[in-house]
This record gives structure tokens, C-alpha cells and sequence, in this order.
């Protein structure tokens, strides 16, 4: 796409088309603010009625990490952009038709193919950027974790180098843990099982997502932005919390841009980025980046002028963004609770009636107990304030047997 980007009709010859790879709650809300733009959006994901085929023009069920299927399926839509949402994709194949110049990939295939892989981020975040990070080793057996857990020390980290929200993830306190943390690892990776990394655990004081977005400023050239820092709660590596502004020393957050300039002008290309983050003092560790919207990133909806879904459907288009906050708030999760489908959910209308709050829930066809099926948003005149009502209003939802 040029730098003065040309919006078509959707629909009609002129369209802009764009490609969502992963379909999910927030690939749901990057579709509906490429909706408002007049984009025609094409939603894809591996079962069908995900979140985003709900609200897309079209939408397509395929097993993505099938690089011969996707590559079929690129072919007849002939997108403008395709936009991963998610990791587990057949990276290669988009860095193949990249190279050929048949797509452009969000925000580059290189970022997609590098932190769909731990190993990929890790090397090039701490040894070609020198940027701080846990002291790490990687392993392919249980000797070799043994090793390399001895190497690190304890306590220390080992997780899966390809998983998501927590899978295969655990925390070792003595040798005695490494191979329950093995088997475990194992049974939680989705690809490449039986390669981990081990990391020292590091006691931070709070850890944050930098939301960063590479966007074009008006003149054609590309300028990163920030949003405030946004805190968040982890249970089992899944998101349960999350607020913003998160309160930083002016070192610290100094520190958090600069990592955060770095990792995301080295992944290059259009969009936002969520860079986590640990935070001690004025120390901070960088752990991991996504290069796409950031699941405790949906507080954005809540808190600013521009929620990071509009940021990045914006960006990747090549219009210019605005990443102020509007206002603190928070977010908190709400979990399925029930193993089924077609579920209700009860008490909406009392979560509404918290100050400040507002819900999404995402729709999905299935309901398992600890998956993500809503989400409570809160602004508030500070963070704690909005922390307790996003609690509140969390809690005030009710999931419940749907009808038969
Ligand atoms: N080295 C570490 N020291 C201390 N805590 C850690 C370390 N690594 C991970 N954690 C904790 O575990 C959480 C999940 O880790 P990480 O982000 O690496 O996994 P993930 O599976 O990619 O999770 P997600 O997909 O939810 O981001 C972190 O947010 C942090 O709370
Ligand atoms: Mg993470």
C-alpha cells in the first residue's frame, strides 16, 4: 500500500480488502473498527462462528498452520493485507509469499515467524539488541534441562518454545521439579514439543504491556507512539486483570519506550505491538512482544480516545493514530465457568449498573470453564477505583445453561 493510502468500497471492485489470520475477541474488534473504515474484511480461524467471523463480510474455517491451505486461500481472496491474530500459523508460507511479493503481512512475516517461536524473540531481543532479559538456556531433552537448570539456578521458569496463555508453563523451586516440569512442557506445547526454555524467575515488582504502535505521522514515514502503561494480574500465564495507567518511575518508563522503540523498529513494518515488560525499581526486563493487539490491551476500549484495536486498524492502513488515554480504568475477565455450548449469561444488567462499567462478551459458540468468554471494562478518577468496579461488574455476570 502506498504512504496516502486510497479506501475503496467494500463489496465492489475498489474494495480494500483485509485478511484477519485468528478470529478471536480481538480479532473481533480490529474487524470492527476496519467495519467503520469501509474495509471488506475477511475473517479466518480453525472453528466455526469464532468472534470475528460474527461481524466479517466473509468467513472461512482452516487449519492455519496448513501453509498449503492458507497459501489456497490467499489466492482466492486476494487480500490487501493479511493480519495475523494469532501465533500458531504457518509463518513460513507468509514469509514465502511475502518474499514473492502476493502479500503484505501485518506487521512484517519476519515478526510473525520470530515471536511465534520463544527461541526467535529471546535470541534477538538479548543478544542482537543487547536488551535486559531473564538469564536464559534452551533445552531439547530432559538431560539437557537438567543442565541448563543447573546453569540458571532456581527458582527459575520453564516454558514450551511455542505455547500461549501459560500452556506447558511452570515454576521450579529445586532440582526436584525439573522433570514434572519436563513432562509437563511437553504436554502443553503446540508445536516443536520437547524444546524449552528455561528462564530465572525474575521478582519483579509489577510487570507491565507497553502498547506500541508504528503508524505514519502524515509524511509518509513511519512513527512509534505509546500508550500509558498498562498493568496487569497473571494467573497460570492468562490474563486476569488488567489496568491503565500503570504508575512508573520516569526511569523506568524511559527505560520500557527505549526497550520497546527498539524491539519494534527491529520487527519493523505498520501496527501496534504489545511489549511485555517486568518492572523492579527503575530496572526493566523486557519478556516477550506480540506483534499485534495485546489481550490486557482490551482496557484500551474503556481508557482511551483510540482503543488499540482502532490503533492498529488505523496504522496498518497507513492513516495516522492518536494513542492518548481518555481516562484510567481497568479491565477484568469473564470466564466461562460452564463446560458447553450455546451458554447465557445472566446479571448484565446489574454489571451495567456499576459506575463507569460497560461489558463485551464475545460470543463464542463454546463455553469451557476457565476460557475467556467476556470481558468488564471500568473507567474510574483513578486505577483502584476502576480496578474494584471492573471487578465488580466481572463478577455481576453470571454464566448459565442456555436454552436446550
Ligand atoms: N522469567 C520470569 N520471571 C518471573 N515471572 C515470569 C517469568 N516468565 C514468565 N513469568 C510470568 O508468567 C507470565 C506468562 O509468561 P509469558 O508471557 O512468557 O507466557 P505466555 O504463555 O506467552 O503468556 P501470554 O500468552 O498470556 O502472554 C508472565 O506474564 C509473568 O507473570
Ligand atoms: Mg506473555
Amino acid at each position: 500500500m502506498t504512504t496516502a493510502p486510497i479506501l475503496g468500497t467494500p463489496l465492489s471492485p475498489s474494495a480494500t480488502k483485509v485478511m484477519l489470520l485468528g478470529s478471536g475477541e480481538l480479532g473481533k474488534e480490529v474487524i470492527i473498527s476496519l467495519q467503520r473504515l469501509g474495509i471488506e474484511v475477511i475473517a479466518v480461524d480453525r472453528y466455526a462462528n469464532a468472534p470475528g467471523h460474527q461481524v466479517a463480510h466473509r468467513a472461512h474455517v482452516i487449519d492455519m498452520t496448513d501453509g498449503e491451505a492458507l497459501a489456497a486461500l490467499i489466492e482466492r481472496e486476494q487480500p490487501d493485507l493479511v493480519v495475523p491474530e494469532i501465533e500458531a500459523i504457518a509463518t513460513d508460507k507468509l514469509a514465502e509469499l511475502e518474499a514473492a511479493g502476493k502479500i503484505t503481512c501485518i506487521p512484517t512475516a519476519r515478526a510473525a515467524q520470530l515471536t511465534m517461536n520463544r527461541e526467535g524473540i529471546r535470541r534477538l531481543a538479548a543478544e542482537e539488541l543487547g536488551l535486559a532479559t531473564s538469564p536464559y538456556r534452551f533445552a531439547s531433552s530432559l538431560e539437557e534441562l537438567k543442565q541448563a537448570c543447573a546453569e540458571i539456578g532456581f527458582p527459575n521458569v520453564v516454558k514450551p518454545v511455542m505455547s500461549s496463555s501459560g500452556k506447558g508453563q511452570s515454576k521450579l523451586d529445586s532440582p526436584d521439579d525439573v522433570e514434572n516440569a519436563w513432562d509437563y512442557a511437553a504436554s502443553g506445547a503446540r508445536a516443536n514439543a520437547g524444546r524449552v526454555i528455561v528462564e530465572g524467575f525474575i521478582d519483579f515488582d509489577y510487570e507491565i504491556t507497553l502498547l506500541t504502535v508504528r503508524a505514519t505521522n502524515g509524511d509518509g514515514e513511519i512513527a512509534t507512539g505509546f500508550c500509558e502503561p498498562i498493568g496487569h494480574k497473571q494467573v497460570h500465564g492468562d490474563y486476569v486483570e488488567s489496568w491503565q495507567p500503570q504508575a512508573m518511575s520516569p526511569r523506568a518508563l524511559e527505560s520500557a519506550r527505549e526497550i520497546a522503540s527498539k524491539v519494534t523498529a527491529s520487527l519493523g513494518g505498520r501496527g501496534v505491538f504489545g511489549v511485555e515488560l517486568f518492572v523492579k525499581g527503575d530496572m526493566v526486563w523486557f519478556s516477550e512482544v506480540s506483534p499485534r493487539p495485546h489481550d490486557t490491551g482490551m482496557v484500551t476500549m474503556a481508557t482511551q480516545v483510540q482503543s488499540e484495536f482502532e490503533l492498529h486498524a488505523k496504522a496498518i492502513l497507513g492513516l495516522p493514530v492518536n494513542p492518548e488515554l481518555r481516562s484510567p480504568g481497568a479491565s477484568a475477565v469473564i470466564y466461562g465457568q460452564l463446560e458447553q455450548g450455546g451458554i447465557a449469561f445472566e446479571g448484565v444488567l446489574d454489571a451495567l449498573r456499576v459506575p463507569g462499567s460497560d461489558i463485551r462478551l464475545f460470543g463464542k459458540p463454546e463455553s469451557f470453564a476457565r476460557r475467556r468468554m467476556g470481558v468488564a471494562l471500568a473507567t474510574a478518577p483513578d486505577v483502584d477505583t476502576a480496578r474494584q468496579r471492573a471487578l465488580e461488574a466481572a463478577g455481576k455476570v453470571k454464566p448459565v445453561p442456555g436454552k436446550a
